[in-house]
């Protein structure tokens, strides 16, 4: 038998760092995915072939043996071996998994691929063990998978990829679905530069620790962006989801994750006529977005094109996290 899932990657719009402390952050699912599909094997080993991703290896319990890719694939791909392991305890079965994963979009660069891997992978492996697990499981248990990786993460990463559309995901709160958002063209612009979320989060904190009654007055005015963000996103004021866009892409060069690159590919799709543009995810690399007008989308994408980015137009998609049988279809 072979099952196999999806879940959508994202973007934040407003209050990536801050929501990891306090307050809101707004979050959107792309239509972009990350595929997991499994089948078990005779053995208790996991094989990961995520060869389209340069990487692939086994998992002998928590060891792993590289076949492509290095040693890099043990961090790259250990959430995956977290998140099988998670639903296999939860359910009180142990098997060997063949899981191969591929992604459509680029992964490491804050556009929530492991979180699509995690959540795919448990739902997959859930539905594998015939666990019927519902979605407030599969983003708990990719949730700890998310932990291992990134040390203390918000959980706006697998929240937002088991459910998809749009969310204000605040710590501690029941996530608010945004309906009714319509089209808003984005284009994404990727520095190429892959950077490691805890390392990031871990910066943040170290700023916060030397300078806490500064820094807590930024987060607390990110969260602030947010909560506007959120209003004006609802009412369809694109002018002002722009203006907070820039004033939150402000915020976080202050708190020290923006980078040459990102500032370049911002400033660029400004220029061409963006109405806002800022960082997405945790930065120091990885990738920028801006809000476009439809008649200004080429223009941005080659701006971004040209100021040594890769532009991605993306759309926000409903669909959360899918798992199907492979005789199903
Ligand atoms: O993994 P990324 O790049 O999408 O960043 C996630 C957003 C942070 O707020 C920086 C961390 C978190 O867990 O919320």
């Amino acid at each position: 038998m072979r099952v196999k899932a999806s879940a959508p990657g994202k973007v934040i719009l407003f209050g990536e760092h801050s929501v990891v402390y306090r307050g809101p952050a707004v979050v959107l699912a792309i239509d972009r995915r990350v595929h997991v599909s499994v089948e078990p094997r005779e053995d208790e080993l996991l094989f990961v072939d995520a060869s389209s991703l340069g990487l692939s290896g086994f998992f002998n319990g928590e060891k792993y043996t590289s076949l492509v890719g290095g040693s890099i694939g043990e961090e790259r791909l250990k959430p995956i071996w977290v998140a099988a392991k998670g639903v296999m305890e939860r359910l009180g079965r142990r098997i060997g998994i063949n899981l191969s994963v591929t992604s459509e979009f680029p992964i490491a660069v804050g556009l929530g691929s492991s979180a699509a891997a995690a959540v795919a992978t448990v739902a997959a492996v859930g539905e594998l063990l015939e666990g019927r697990l519902i979605s407030e499981e599969i983003s708990l248990l990719a949730f700890e998978a998310e932990k291992v990786v990134h040390g203390m993460p918000s959980g706006i990463d697998n929240t937002i990829a088991t459910y998809g559309g749009g969310l204000v995901y605040e710590k501690g709160r029941e996530a608010e679905q945004l309906r009714g958002l319509g089209d808003v063209p984005f284009v994404i612009g990727n520095t190429g530069v892959s950077r490691s979320t805890g390392q990031l989060v871990g910066r943040v904190g170290e700023l916060r620790e030397r300078n806490r009654m500064v820094v807590d007055s930024i987060l607390d005015t990110i969260s602030r962006v947010a909560q506007l963000g959120r209003d004006a996103l609802l009412e369809g004021d694109l002018l002002r989801v722009g203006e907070l866009m820039n004033i939150n892409h402000g915020l976080l060069w202050a708190l020290g994750v923006s980078s040459p690159e990102l500032d370049r590919l911002v400033n660029a799709a400004l220029n061409a006529g963006a109405l806002g543009a800022k960082l997405t995810g945790a930065g120091g690399g990885g990738c920028m977005i801006s809000l476009a007008i439809p008649e200004r989308i080429d223009g941005i994408s080659d701006a971004i094109g040209r100021s040594g980015g890769f532009p991605l137009r993306v759309r926000v998609s409903n669909s959360g996290v899918r798992v199907w049988k492979e005789e199903d279809r």
